[in-house]
């Protein structure tokens, strides 16, 4: 049993929805992540090199998963299924690729891969298509899980700020409490706990009330406390050398690692590939302006992710500490680097904050899209998927947190593992991690953007979002530019060059390619 589309609720203005995709857009991937590598990857030149992922293919692919999402009404594995053909040669044959490396694995004794390509195989030529809006699904629930453990993180250490325990006069004192805290299970397990119970009780009102309702009071407060975190480290002593830090353009860093980097990070940062767009595109309804929609979710999410980096850099400069410390930048140098000036225990509160809020709506989105499949396709009432599907993501998740403590306590889950597809000594986090953000990411962005152009159509994309955008479609682009649209000899009624044919070209050719690539290198296929 499915509910109807008359039932299904809907957002109640474009700045809600707005607000909710920008929402999840910015999260830990751009206060947390963005600005570190960043920092390693040669500052000023990896931004040119993140602008353009982000203009020439994660534009495009956010437009497509709007698009899928508010023509199907659907959560993915529901708009895969409604748009998908009976059968599909491509589907046929990637299904067919994937059976047979499964039987070549085999006859190399790689018995846990092997069988698990056959099976996938075997599945991707029964089901075809559906199976990138399952995998979507699917991508919530281990997204979700790590997410999670590192926003609980951040919860632990909102508390640790307003209760003065984050007063460290050296970094090794702050990395040895962090050590302390991740490693306790009552800390870590009820920190990952808590936030998610926050992401449930957010999800279980629902779209208007829930999610639109949070991220319309969140959202604006996000942009506050990180303008008063940007005016402070800004007026510290010495700041202009964390920005020349931050932002002197090294060309000599850029190489293909750092393209793929700015690449997974594009589609991590935009939440684009899991149908995470998609089903929150769902509740649009068809007066919305996919376009502009677009173009404001993608420059707030990348605006967002510039100014973290000078919120960060020029505090870590001013007070003289070193800035590559990745990772754990935030938990270790920045408490110490906060300490340092006055009021250094509310700046670490508003900060800590700062990431909880960025997080929070990033997770409620990730908890939605496995939410909405269990609702649209199985019937289930909100209230019970919205708990059931929590539930199983802090199970999963706690196995996470677990793992990258030394409670040594999986080790049975990692000796199976390794037993069975021979991996590396990779905790479960990370594994789960790469997993999600070097497979079902750019996997699920290149079949969307595949479905998109070559299956459903173009044409029949651009139908759908010309409803509520017709610039979009129908405007001669350098008439738009210059500001001519509206004069009919400069608006001729066949048109060569509109932007939706350059989306189409994006979406077709220049978006599959980059991300194949991308992926084969990732896995090591390549290069
Ligand atoms: N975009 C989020 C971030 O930057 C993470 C995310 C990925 C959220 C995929 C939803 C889907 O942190």
């Amino acid at each position: 049993m499915s509910t109807t589309t008359a039932t299904r609720e809907q957002w109640s203005g474009p700045l809600g929805f707005i607000l909710a995709a920008a929402g999840s857009a910015v999260g830990l991937g751009n206060i947390w992540k963005f600005p570190y590598i960043v920092g390693e990857n040669g500052g000023g030149a990896f931004v040119i090199v993140y602008l353009l992922c982000i203009a020439v293919i994660g534009a495009p692919v956010m437009m497509c998963e709007f698009a899928l999402g508010r023509h199907t009404q659907r959560n993915p594995v529901g708009a895969f299924k409604a748009l998908s053909p009976k059968s599909s040669i491509l589907a046929h044959l990637v299904g067919l690729g994937v059976l047979l490396s499964g039987i070549f694995l085999l006859l190399f004794r790689c018995w846990g891969w092997g069988a698990l390509l056959i099976g996938l195989g075997l599945l991707i030529i029964r089901h075809g298509w559906v199976l990138v809006g399952v995998m979507g699904v699917v991508a919530g629930f281990t997204i979700l899980a790590f997410y999670s453990v590192v926003a609980g993180w951040t919860l632990g250490y909102v508390w640790k700020a307003i209760s003065g325990q984050l007063a460290f006069t050296e970094v090794a004192a702050a990395k040895t409490h962090f050590g302390h805290f991740i490693q306790n299970p009552a800390w870590a397990l009820g920190c990952h706990f808590t936030f998610m119970l926050l992401c449930v009780l957010i999800v279980y009102r629902g779209i208007t009330a829930g999610i639109e309702r949070w991220s319309k009071i969140l959202m604006p407060l996000l942009v506050l406390i990180i303008l008063a975190l940007i005016i402070r480290s800004l007026t510290l002593p010495n700041a202009m050398v964390g920005v020349r830090f931050y932002l002197t353009p090294d060309f000599s860093k850029i190489n293909t690692d750092s393209v793929l980097i700015a690449l997974g990070q594009a589609f991590f940062s935009l939440s684009l590939g899991m149908g995470a767009m998609m089903t929150y595109g769902s509740y649009l309804d068809r007066k919305a302006n996919l376009f502009t929609s677009t173009l404001s979710v993608v420059g707030l999410d990348t605006l967002i992710a510039l100014i973290a980096g000078l919120a960060i850099f020029p505090a870590v400069f001013a007070q003289g500490f070193n800035p590559d410390a990745g990772p754990g930048l935030v938990f270790q140098v920045l408490p110490t680097v906060f300490n340092q000036i006055p009021l250094g225990a509310f700046w670490a509160f508003l900060f800590f904050v700062l990431l909880l809020i960025a997080a929070l709506t990033s997770g409620i989105s990730l908890l939605e899209v496995a939410t909405a499949y269990f609702v649209d396709e199985r019937g289930w009432p909100r209230r019970r998927a919205v708990v059931v599907v929590g539930g199983a993501i802090f199970i999963l998740g706690s196995l996470c947190a677990i793992s990258v403590s030394d409670w040594a306590r999986l080790e049975w889950i990692h000796t199976g593992l390794v037993q069975i597809f021979g991996t590396t000594k990779a905790s479960f986090f990370d594994t789960i991690d790469n997993l999600s953000s070097n497979w079902f990411l750019p996997l699920g962005g290149l079949f969307i953007s595949l479905f998109t152009g070559w299956i459903w159509g173009t044409k029949y994309a651009l139908d759908e979002i010309r409803h509520g955008s017709s610039n979009f479609g129908d405007v001669h682009l350098i008439s738009l530019i210059a500001g001519l649209k509206d004069d009919p000899s400069h608006n001729a009624s066949v048109h060569v060059v509109t932007l939706a044919s350059l989306w189409g070209i994006f979406i077709r050719f220049i978006s599959p390619v980059a991300v194949l690539i991308a992926f084969l290198h990732t896995i090591g296929w390549l290069g």
